[in-house]
């Protein structure tokens, strides 16, 4: 019978890479907790409708990307491309907002995009996902910026480009979007591709950012959005660029950045590398007041950002994967049972290792303690069982000793 393999664009995790993965986790943790940050966990999978009236449904997450399906009941449920929404749906059906005036949440887990899987581009990864309810302040998004910074500085990434603008607010944007419409009637729509030929009417600030080369030529002198920022809006990008550059942040203001989903006002962003083949995003995001309110909640200003983890884990080097304390190799096979006890009692002391199951040469043996990384191998065998010793050999140094049973654990931790 053939073997069954993955679907397309998945990945199984194992060490060194998970090892990765669990370092991003544990650095996020403590790096947002110092923020005031606290975990939250939501369900990977809603109902559509959230997904269409956040995201936006002329987007190309919502249009192509989504993996939706009827279930047994024919509800239509999606498997959640992003974990914004999904948070705002609970902050309101929870009503976190009567608790707390500023509600600081992060999550992290798998999304998912029907996209063609490429270097750093899969149907499922995993974001970590930051978000700030209830503050509409400069100092709100620059705090939110700041500890992007500081979580990756954590992790040793240092050669990542910070680039910011702002989409400006319901006053200004419209304001843009005209000067848009007139720029895209002087151009030959012809020339645009598919999607931009649309998007000229749907949106036009997501002609932008289109990829294509030949709509990046044509939309090179388009209007840019900061020329029509309203004084609020204005103000609140030059306190937050301010901010960055008394930190010492570095960054660029890259007026065509729009990002790819529709909710966003103000503040954008994005961090990029170029180091991970053709998507260089690793982490966006942006304000977003509006969504709450158009999600049926309060109107509540909101700012946040997700890190693709997979994008990142490109770009950290491999990991040393922790070694363990002991192996305890079994000799004979009436040491099995007594050297199990033994691990186990070294492990409840805070000691990490294995033990054999099993008798085995002390050849094989002496592999296996090698092989989980051990820096201690407990000998075992009749002899010791029956002096109530182990030989301990030192597998970092070579030296070897008779300990007895009951100072084993002293023994190990006093050369720790
Ligand atoms: P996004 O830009 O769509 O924003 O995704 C954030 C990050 O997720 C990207 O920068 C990228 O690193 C990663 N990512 C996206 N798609 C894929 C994929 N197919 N494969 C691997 N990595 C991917 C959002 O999702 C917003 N919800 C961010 C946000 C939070 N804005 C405000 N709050």
């Amino acid at each position: 019978m053939s073997n069954i393999q993955k679907i397309k664009g998945v990945a199984d995790l194992f060490p060194p890479e998970s090892d990765k993965f669990a370092f991003m986790e544990r650095t996020a943790r403590e790096v947002f907790s110092r923020y005031g940050y606290n975990e939250v966990r939501i369900p990977i999978m809603e109902k559509t409708e959230l997904f269409a009236r956040s995201i936006g449904e002329e987007t190309d997450v919502v249009q192509k990307e989504m993996y939706t399906f009827p279930d047994r009941k024919g509800r239509s449920l999606t498997l959640r491309p992003e974990a914004t929404a999904g948070l705002m749906r609970a902050f309101i059906e929870n009503k976190l907002y009567a608790a707390q005036n500023v509600s600081k949440l992060f999550t992290f887990g798998p999304m998912f995009r029907y996209e063609r899987p490429q270097k750093g581009r899969m149907r499922q990864f995993h974001q970590l996902d930051v978000e700030m309810i209830g503050a509409n302040e400069p100092q709100a998004d620059a705090e939110l910026l700041l500890m992007l910074y500081t979580y990756l500085r954590g992790l040793g990434l240092r050669q990542l480009s910070f680039e910011i603008n702002s989409l400006g607010c319901r006053n200004c944007r419209p304001g843009h979007r005209q000067a848009l419409v007139d720029f895209f009637a002087g151009l030959n729509r012809d020339e645009l591709c598919d999607d931009c030929r649309r998007r000229v009417d749907t949106n036009p600030l997501r002609v932008l950012d289109c990829k294509v080369e030949r709509c990046r030529e044509l939309t090179a002198n388009a209007p840019k959005i900061t020329d029509h920022l309203c004084d609020d809006c204005r103000t609140s990008f030059e306190v937050i660029l301010g901010i960055l550059d008394a930190m010492k942040v570095e960054y660029v203001h890259n007026p065509r950045l729009v990002r790819g989903l529709d909710y966003y006002v103000g503040l954008t962003f994005e961090v990029t590398s170029t180091d991970i083949g053709a998507q260089t995003a690793v982490a966006g995001g942006g304000r977003y007041d509006g969504l709450i309110s158009q999600l049926g909640g309060p109107d509540v200003p909101a700012t946040g950002f997700a890190i693709g983890m997979e994008r990142l884990a490109l770009l950290l080097g491999d990991l040393e994967h922790p070694g363990v304390d002991f192996y305890v190799a079994v000799l004979d096979d009436s040491c099995a049972t007594p050297a199990l006890s033994l691990a186990q009692e070294l492990r409840s002391a805070g000691l990490t290792g294995e033990a054999a199951f099993g008798a085995g040469s002390l050849k094989s043996r002496l592999r296996a303690a090698n092989k989980v990384g051990a820096r201690w191998c407990l000998l075992m065998g009749g002899n010791e069982l029956a002096a109530g010793e182990v030989t301990v050999k030192d597998l970092a140094g070579g030296e070897q000793e008779r300990v007895a049973l009951s100072s084993v654990r002293e023994y190990i931790e006093s050369r720790k």
